[in-house]
């Protein structure tokens, strides 16, 4: 059955401002060491591309943190929810540490969907639970 469901809006705008400000720092805050590597790559392509990778990784995070209904409080971390992505493209929400064993107490897994368009970045994160669990 469906657990949860998450949206969120992001302004690229910001994004690349607080690029500007902080650099790599700010990147490092809110990316796992995995999509860190992803969007090094992307931004040392065309830096654009990395500034609408990380739009779209936070906007991700988010609707996550909404869809589990914890919002950005422990366990749920910027790190903890990583986006990653199928041989096809799609994208694949990929849990860590304490994120993944709450996850997995209550038999939650996710569906995400990103999009982008010149100023904003927006996703959609569907949150399943297993039949057996019941709601906490
Ligand atoms: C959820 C959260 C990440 C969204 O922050 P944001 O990007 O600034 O705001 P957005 O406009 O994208 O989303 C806000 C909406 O998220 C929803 N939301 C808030 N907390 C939520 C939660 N725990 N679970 C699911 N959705 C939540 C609300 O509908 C809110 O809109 P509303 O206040 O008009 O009802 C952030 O509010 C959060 O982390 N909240 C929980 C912790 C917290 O700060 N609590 C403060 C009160 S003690």
């Amino acid at each position: 059955m469906i657990y949860g469901i998450g949206t969120d809006i992001c302004d690229v705008r910001r994004i690349r401002a607080s690029l500007e400000r902080h650099g790599d720092r700010f990147a490092e805050k809110i990316l796992t060491d995995a999509e860190f590597k992803t969007w090094k790559a992307r931004s040392a392509r065309w830096p654009e591309r990395g500034v609408r990778y990380l739009a779209t990784r936070f906007s991700a995070k988010e609707a996550f943190s909404k869809a589990v209904g914890l919002g950005m409080r422990m366990p749920m971390t910027w790190r903890a929810c990583e986006v990653g992505k199928l041989a096809s493209g799609q994208p694949v929400i990929v849990l860590h540490g304490a994120l993944k064993a709450w996850c997995e107490a209550r038999g939650l897994s996710a569906h995400v969907s990103v999009t982008d368009e010149t100023d904003y970045a927006a996703s959609f994160v569907v949150v399943e639970q297993k039949e057996e669990k019941k709601h906490e």
